[in-house]
């Protein structure tokens, strides 16, 4: 019998690119929810280091980056005895079911994906990969593999989340039923958190321009305060939750605030901060903040102190996520009609 079958659990799946440090939105829009729901699904949970190549990276610091990814999940909360922690390159079949997922995903599908139309616009168009056009192919691998039924992550998700349940749809389709369709988990507070330097533009943790754009989750105290308190904000004075562009800097702090503090209610935080100016926002914002991270931080310390802890947890992860893998990727082969090896 399965796990699944034994828990009675519906399954859930999650990844994050090692493509640079992770920031405060990959946390509150990604992080947080996994480690909320962890004992409620049977948890899959994988630095997608295959994603990470689709852009010109350097190979000096993607190992090195894919270990401070695992290390921070579990820094996070994330509880290894609980949940599978893995990295997607050390299960060959993630590249074999993309595949067999590209050859059932029509081109105009993925012409649509706008990830990879701002993605590509920031390359040179000759040097643009086939792996960043195809990326999304591979996350619907990711996902389909573990026949998850829930995907928790941020509200740039959402147009992958649609694809990979096209690709699920048509795929039982033409082969009869083999995947679970899977659900989007994307919040409705803090899913898109924007840059603290450019509240137009999503936080990132690839945005190398300003040092002053994302929180990251290792930041010193004095760093991650210093640019909270420089967020740019706009030239008014109410603190209120607004859709207004021009406001967005201040709708982005209160919605920041809004996770942290755990307040019952938007009009309880703008009653909170009526009368008081943005510095005094900015200046609470910051609190929650590092009082969010030290602890992680603490944990990220001690993890890094103990050799073979995580190679531990990742070797334990790639035999647990590769025999649920396998399991799916046999059944897809059988399915399209690829001759069992004997
Ligand atoms: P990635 O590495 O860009 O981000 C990891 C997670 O963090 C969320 N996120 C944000 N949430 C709120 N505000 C932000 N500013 C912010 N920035 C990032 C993302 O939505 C994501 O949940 N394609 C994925 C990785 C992936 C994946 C998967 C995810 C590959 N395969 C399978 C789920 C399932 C990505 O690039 O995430």
């Amino acid at each position: 019998m399965t796990k699944e079958k034994m828990s009675g659990k519906q399954r859930v799946l999650s990844g994050v690119q090692p493509s640079g440090s992770l920031t405060i939105g990959n946390y509150l829009g990604a992080l947080r929810q996994w480690v909320e729901e962890q004992y409620r699904y049977e948890s899959y949970f994988c630095v997608v280091d295959m994603h990470a190549i689709t852009v010109p990276h350097d190979p000096a610091q993607l190992a090195e980056k894919t270990r401070e990814v695992a290390a921070l999940y579990i820094a996070c909360g994330i509880d290894p005895d609980e949940a599978t922690i893995f990295v997607q390159s050390h299960i060959p079949a993630h590249a074999e079911l993309a595949w067999i997922l590209n050859c059932v995903t029509p081109v105009g599908w993925l012409n649509r994906m706008t990830q990879f139309k701002e993605k590509a616009a920031r390359q040179q168009q000759e040097s643009v990969s086939t792996g960043l056009f195809d990326y999304p192919v591979l996350m619907a691998a990711d996902i389909l593999l573990y026949q998850a039924h829930r995907v928790p992550v941020g509200d740039d998700q959402r147009q992958h989340l649609e694809l990979t349940r096209d690709i699920a749809q048509r795929f039982n389709h033409l082969y009869g039923q083999t995947f679970v369709i899977p659900e989007a988990m994307i919040r409705g507070t803090a899913a898109r958190v924007m840059g603290l330097d450019d509240p137009t533009k999503k936080m990132s943790k690839s945005e190398t321009d300003s040092q002053y754009h994302a929180v990251y989750l290792l930041d010193s105290p004095d760093l991650a305060r210093k640019k909270i308190m420089r967020a740019k904000t706009d030239s008014g004075k109410d603190i209120r939750f607004s859709d207004d562009p021009e406001r967005a800097g201040v709708n982005n702090l209160l919605q920041i605030f809004e996770v942290l503090s755990g307040m019952e209610s938007r009009e309880a935080i703008e009653a909170h901060f009526e009368g008081k100016g943005y510095g005094h926002l900015k200046s609470e914002v910051a609190d929650l903040v590092l009082e969010t991270l030290a602890p992680i931080q603490e944990r990220y310390r001690k993890i890094q102190n103990e050799p073979g802890y995580l190679d531990s947890i990742l070797a334990r992860g790639a035999e647990r996520a590769g025999a649920i893998a396998e399991k799916t990727l046999r059944e897809v082969q059988k399915r399209v009609g690829f001759l069992p090896r004997q």
